[in-house]
């Protein structure tokens, strides 16, 4: 397959209270991509410190972490063409005031912080976050019949 990539994706808490995990599951699956690995879990303040890092100067970190710690969250692994881009574009910009319409984002979001949803923001990033969330044994690999016909010959080689 030509740039085959994995993204992860999190539901965050307000995604479990507002009912929103049928539909933004639906959306991933419609476009094409490949589910690889799911699980529902808390996340931790120590494994919460390491992938929001990059965000540990920030005036709204503490607030960030008890967000995402306030209930339950569900991890997903996606695989496909150029998935760390196509995820994210499913997601629309970060806040959802100013999220296009027709994006994750945009048409359940009107929050900065409660966003709905995080994806990966790179392929090193994903490998990263697939390794602070999923076991070995969590992630699955499978021939996706639906593959003849979300990709050309050439993409699928
Ligand atoms: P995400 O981009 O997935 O990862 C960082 C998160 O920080 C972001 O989603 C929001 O949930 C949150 N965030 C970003 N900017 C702000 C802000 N200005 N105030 C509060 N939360 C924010």
């Amino acid at each position: 397959m030509a740039k085959l990539q994995k993204s992860v994706v999190l539901l965050k808490p307000d995604a479990l209270q507002r009912g929103l995990v049928g539909e933004i599951i639906t959306r991933f699956e419609k476009k094409g991509l490949k589910l690889m690995g799911l699980k529902m879990m808390n996340l931790t303040d120590e494994l919460l410190d390491d992938w929001y890092a990059h965000h540990k100067e920030k005036p709204f970190f503490g607030d960030l972490k008890k967000f995402m710690m306030s209930a339950p969250i569900i991890a997903m692994l996606w695989e496909g063409l150029e998935a760390v881009s196509t995820v994210r574009k499913l997601c629309g910009v970060t806040k959802g005031y100013e999220a296009e319409g027709g994006s994750i984002r945009g048409d359940f979001s009107i929050s900065g912080q409660l966003n709905i949803i995080h994806a990966s923001d790179s392929i090193e990033t994903a490998l990263k976050e697939e390794g602070l969330i999923f076991d070995k044994d969590e992630v699955f690999d499978y021939d996706k019949g639906e593959y003849l016909w979300v990709y050309s010959v050439e993409e699928r080689d």
